[in-house]
């Protein structure tokens, strides 16, 4: 497989280094931050106290994933936690094109989140701006939920419209990822995929082992 990044809104919070040390040893890449501010999600999530945190315990890179209406506001916390990577979704009402550009000057590698309902083909304009897509399996807020089928057929769409781009964009997947739907993804032209609460975090085995049982199957 490609890079497994996993979610920390799933992990056991009360005892999250341990789910730290577990997931770097069970071979997981990065981590994947969700950010969500009540607006643009009805619900919120984790918050820039806990990514400072998590920097200081571990060496592992961070994609931070913001649910929220106002994602240019986040920008200096992102560049201040020294995140490596940041998606927010195409439908904020903000300027998305400016927005990819700010935060590449940041440092912080553009990314665009497109939701189940939002066709691939509305990232067209923001491609050549972007360094990822994080294509969504499940309607933003929740984990936990089931993942849609359609959304293996729309990274196929999406790894087409790569190849005409000529220049590399990294495909990530997140949302009720499990080892079946995420090797379909992987097939299709994903490279990296969110483990989340059925890939690794309610596994009876433990986190470690769900992690390189996981990276095995898929
Ligand atoms: C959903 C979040 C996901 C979610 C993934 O709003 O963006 O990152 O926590 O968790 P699972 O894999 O359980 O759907
Ligand atoms: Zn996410």
């Amino acid at each position: 497989m490609g890079i497994l990044t996993a979610t920390l809104a799933c992990a056991d919070w009360l005892h999250l280094g341990d789910d730290l040390r577990a997931l770097e040893r069970g071979g997981c890449d990065w981590y994947h931050l969700d950010i969500m501010d009540g607006h643009y999600v009805p619900n919120l999530c984790l918050n820039f106290d806990l990514i400072r945190a998590v920097r200081t315990a571990s060496p592992l890179p961070v994609d931070c994933h913001l649910m929220v209406e106002n994602p240019g506001d986040y920008l200096p916390q992102l560049t201040q936690n020294r995140v490596e990577r940041a998606a927010f979704h195409l439908g904020c009402p903000v300027d998305t094109a400016a927005l990819l550009r700010e935060m590449r000057r940041a440092g912080i590698a553009p990314g665009l989140a497109l939701n189940p309902d939002e066709p691939v083909e509305a990232l067209s304009p923001y491609l050549d701006l972007c360094d990822w897509v994080l294509l969504m399996g499940v309607k933003p807020g929740f984990s936990g939920q089931a993942f849609l089928p359609g959304t293996v057929e729309r990274v196929g769409r999406l790894a087409a419209l790569r190849r005409t781009l000529g220049r590399p964009l990294l495909i990530e997947v997140d949302g009720g990822i499990g080892p079946e739907n995420g090797r379909a993804c992987t097939d299709a032209g994903a490279d990296a995929l969110v483990a989340g609460a059925f890939a690794v975090f309610s596994q009876p085995d433990g986190v470690e082992a769900a992690c390189r049982r996981f990276r095995a199957a898929v």
